[in-house]
């Protein structure tokens, strides 16, 4: 027998004894980040949620560039659907340089804070939020509805999701709606299926066939990342974010000053009249506004963004609140590696460098890929 046949038969032989394994405790984790995809949620601040006509008006509108007025840009011009629905850009790019990166628009429905800073408490005020921003859109309540009012599929879809015809709506009622048509678009987005996704099913399942077609160093990936990374503290449940605010060690600097991230995003949600507890909440603020009404300023939100979810990353980058982790494997040396002067100065209490070597970073690096379709 030749060297080759040999060598081969041992690593078949002792393959299944370096099968990565998992007990209770790691499963029911694994367990956690799926189903996927997830049961639709609708809105109860958005009476249009998951209004059909609503959904195609939104649709239009987001690839409209009339909305961007003599800008000629459209919400998807920053928001690619060929890119999850990034720019591939290091931070956005309006009318000038903005300071942040552009996010992806898939998973959204159900989540409570909107934009890397938390400024918005609704889809629909996130969505009213570019068109009216100078260094965006820079449009009107005015424009808006010149542009609803000169289309007839405009007119028809408004009159169907909201029973008023346009021509008769006050133009800031008529933003707000376009903010949620907008918003019941964007709520149907979802990502596609991953190798994450089938590999957790076949372990439920107890399926080693499937099991198997999931990459060892994928797996391996995983238990680092739900075990000694610690990752899963933050990045947790299907979409891998707790929807919450915490500071990694990305230096928050800006050209002119810093981004206080999470400090600056509760102030400019209370300012904001488009906010839950305004006018414009069509659902019970009793009830939905709880949140937003127990916010403070406060000073350890400085330099706070919000977590991520980690699904498509291989079509998203760059990475972080301000684009400055270029791949995968940078992010993964980022939290290797973490400055712990940095991570004393207010990065949070879960983090300390890991100080992985070559190979672990490479299986967490596999590992957040397999969170991609294939
Ligand atoms: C000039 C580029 C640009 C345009 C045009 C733009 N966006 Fe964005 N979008 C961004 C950037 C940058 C962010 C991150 C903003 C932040 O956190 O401060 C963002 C964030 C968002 C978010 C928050 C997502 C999340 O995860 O919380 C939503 C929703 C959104 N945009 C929807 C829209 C809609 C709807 C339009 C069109 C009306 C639009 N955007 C137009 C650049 C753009
Ligand atoms: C303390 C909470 C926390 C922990 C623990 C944590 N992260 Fe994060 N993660 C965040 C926050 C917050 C951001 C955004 C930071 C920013 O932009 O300033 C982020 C960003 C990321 C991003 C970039 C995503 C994007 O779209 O830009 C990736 C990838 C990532 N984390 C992976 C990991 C991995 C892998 C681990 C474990 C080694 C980990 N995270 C541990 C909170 C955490």
């Amino acid at each position: 027998m030749s060297f080759r046949p040999v060598l081969l038969l041992a690593l078949l032989l002792v393959a299944p004894v370096y099968a990565v394994e998992f007990d209770q405790r790691e499963r029911a984790t694994i367990a956690s980040h799926g189903p996927w995809p997830p049961p639709p949620v609708l809105d109860d601040s958005n009476r249009v949620s998951g209004n059909k006509a609503a959904i195609r008006f939104g649709e239009m509108l987001f690839f409209d560039h009339a909305l961007g007025g003599d800008s000629r840009m459209s919400c998807a011009s920053c928001h690619d659907p060929g890119r999850a629905f990034t720019d591939g850009r290091t931070t956005g790019f309006g009318r000038t340089r903005l300071a942040r990166n552009t996010t992806s628009l898939l998973n959204l429905a159900g989540n409570r804070w909107f934009g890397w800073g938390g400024e918005n408490d609704s889809l629909w005020a996130q969505s009213i939020r570019p068109i009216l921003a100078l260094e965006e859109m820079a449009s009107t309540p005015l424009l808006v509805k010149k542009i609803v009012l000169g289309r007839d599929r405009y007119r028809e879809y408004y009159r169907d999701a909201f029973s008023v015809a346009a021509a008769d709506e006050d133009s800031e009622i008529l933003l707000v709606n376009v903010g949620k048509a907008l918003a019941a678009y964007q709520e149907t987005l979802v990502s596609p299926r991953s190798p994450f996704d089938d590999f957790r099913d076949a372990l439920l399942a107890g399926d080693e066939a499937a099991m198997a077609q999931y990459p060892r160093s994928a797996q391996r990936g995983l238990k680092l990342f739900i075990g000694e990374g610690r990752c899963s503290v933050c990045h947790l449940g299907p979409r891998f974010s707790n929807g919450e605010f915490e500071n990694v060690g990305i230096p928050f600097q800006v050209p002119g000053g810093v981004d206080p991230g999470r400090y600056q995003g509760i102030q400019k949600l209370l300012a904001n009249p488009y906010n839950r507890l305004g006018p414009f909440n069509d659902g019970n603020a009793q009830d939905n506004a709880v949140a937003t009404r127990s916010l403070r300023p406060d000073d350890r939100n400085r330099g706070r963004f919000r977590v991520p979810g980690l699904r498509d990353l291989v079509e998203t980058a760059p990475y972080m609140h301000d684009g400055s982790l270029g791949t995968l494997d940078d992010v993964v040396r980022h939290y290797s590696e973490l400055d712990d002067e940095l991570a004393g100065a207010g990065a949070d209490r879960f983090l300390r460098p890991l100080r992985l070597d070559d190979r672990q970073v490479e299986d967490l690096t596999a590992f957040l890929r397999s969170l991609s379709a294939y």
